[in-house]
């Protein structure tokens, strides 16, 4: 088995899953302003240093995520975060896009940036300790979005990116996200979904992607914040695991998804459902949440020193339970005994 292809596999061991705790500026800004915090060096280095230092996150947690900033960050002690994770047996990657624009011509559609000078990068990532990549492409549902030039566009860059990373030694996390803002029901995300990571697989065939050593992360299939006909776990499962079947090769790695605004509660539910069918799946399925592992946890720290430890416990639990999920070992009871 090569490198590239024992890492990938060990970013989907068993019981465990990823942190993505990768939020751009303007991102990790919009979370501190919900708890009336100022973004900072300081305050990010803070925030992450809590995550990554909670008791117990080696037992459930395989990977994490960084910002570029927070690659470079290090622990109140002088520990930098790639060795912190590295003792606790933690993964480090990288978010190595550049954020989506506006694509020119599809109103309402978007195109990920961030190819220039991507090679040279991806070197100096090696150099800081980076084991994988992240490459976040936005798939909107609308009115006639979005349109196969539109995938295809988003398709292509995947492609190029994942093949970078490969050549670097780097394990591309190929991520084509299909939103959850609108109003569309269960059946058009599927439709999308499907349609996007057909797109997306032949374009990293024809670009040379070796699957094996590649981890899919994407949407799990469910209807739009704003439907009224919201679907009961049972079928968010059924008609993922649907999905992935029809869509994905065998030979990846592993398949993660991204909580897309779910509440931390239904991400943890829906993947454990998955988890729990008993079906002969060819790949891993597992977690690699942003908001859904960390949003309690930032609620409950809101910055202050004195609940740096309460903040981490809280976020230890969510690993707790999606670690548990990745297994199908996850109920709901859980929940109250931790509180
Ligand atoms: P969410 O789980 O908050 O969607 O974030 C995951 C992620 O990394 C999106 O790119």
């Amino acid at each position: 088995m090569s490198e590239l292809e024992k890492i990938a596999k060990a970013m989907v061991a068993n019981g465990k899953g990823i942190l993505a705790a990768d939020e751009s500026f303007p991102s990790i800004k919009k979370r501190f302003d919900s708890i009336g915090i100022e973004s900072t060096e300081e305050t990010r280095r803070t925030y992450r240093e809590m995550l990554l230092t909670a008791p117990g996150m080696g037992e459930y947690i395989s990977g994490v995520i960084f910002f570029d900033e927070t690659l470079r960050q290090s622990t109140a002690k002088g520990e930098r975060f790639v060795d912190v994770l590295n003792r606790a047996g933690i993964i480090p990657g990288i978010k190595v896009d550049t954020g989506s624009k506006p694509l020119a011509g599809f109103p309402g559609e978007e195109v990920t940036e961030g190819l220039d000078g991507l090679r040279a990068r991806l070197q100096e990532y090696v150099k800081l300790g980076a084991k994988f990549c992240k490459w976040r492409a936005v798939i909107n549902i609308g009115s006639g979005i979005p349109t196969p030039a539109g995938i295809d566009a988003n398709a292509h860059a995947l492609g190029r990116y994942a093949a970078l990373c490969q050549e670097q030694g780097l394990v591309p996390m190929v991520e084509p996200e299909v939103m959850m803002e609108s109003d569309h029901n269960i059946d058009r995300c599927y439709d999308v979904t499907v349609d996007t990571l057909l797109r997306v697989f032949r374009e990293l065939a024809e670009q040379r992607v070796n699957f094996e050593g590649m981890i899919l992360k994407t949407n799990m299939v469910v209807p739009g914040k704003k439907c009224a006909d919201q679907a009961n776990v049972q079928k968010v499962a059924e008609m993922t695991i649907h999905a992935l079947r029809t869509a994905v090769p065998a030979t990846v790695a592993g398949i993660v998804f991204l909580s897309g605004g779910q509440k931390p509660e239904p991400s943890t539910a829906h993947l454990n459902a998955m988890n729990a069918m008993g079906l002969q799946l060819p790949w891993p399925l597992s977690f690699s949440y942003g908001r859904a592992l960390q949003d309690s946890a930032l609620k409950t720290w809101r910055g202050k020193a004195e609940s740096f430890a309460a903040g981490q416990k809280v976020f230890s639990h969510r690993a707790k339970m999606n670690g548990l999920a990745t297994l199908g070992k996850y109920r709901d009871e859980m929940e109250k005994e931790a509180a």
